[in-house]
């Protein structure tokens, strides 16, 4: 007999606006507003790095270091970003060296339940 199914975690039994106010999210939310926000809006839907952010359609160690230094990952050669970088009219994203991994995923984490509500 087949196994039923686990939940991949206890995330999904709680509401999203539960969510919002536990110390990870409301960290990551923190965060965003100080740093992302200037230039990148929860909300837009046409934002294609949003979309793989909700969908988990994301390599974590690539995206670690994209927000850590941008610069170095275009410059590498990468293609994925070398197009969206050209898509951007070459618009260079600011580089977070000092983001620890936590901050990062809690950044991750926020946009997740925010675009879930
Ligand atoms: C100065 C404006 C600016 C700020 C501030 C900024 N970004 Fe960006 N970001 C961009 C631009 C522009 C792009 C598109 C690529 C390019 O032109 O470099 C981008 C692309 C991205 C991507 C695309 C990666 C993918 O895989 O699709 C992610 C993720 C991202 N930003 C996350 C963040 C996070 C998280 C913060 C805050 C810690 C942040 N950005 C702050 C301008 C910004």
């Amino acid at each position: 007999m087949k196994k039923p199914r686990q939940l991949k975690n206890n995330r999904q039994l709680l509401h999203n606006d539960d969510l919002m106010n536990t110390p990870q999210i409301s960290e990551g939310k923190a965060l965003f507003d100080k740093n992302c926000s200037a230039c990148h809006m929860i909300r837009a839907t046409d934002q294609i790095w949003l979309e793989n952010i909700v969908r988990n359609n994301y390599d974590k160690k690539e995206l670690y270091g994209w927000i850590r230094n941008s610069d170095s990952v275009i410059k590498s050669g990468n293609k994925y970003y070398n197009e969206m970088f050209n898509e951007f009219n070459k618009v260079k994203m600011t580089s977070f060296p000092n983001f620890t991994d936590k901050e990062i995923d809690e950044i991750i984490e926020y946009i997740k339940v925010e675009r879930s509500r």
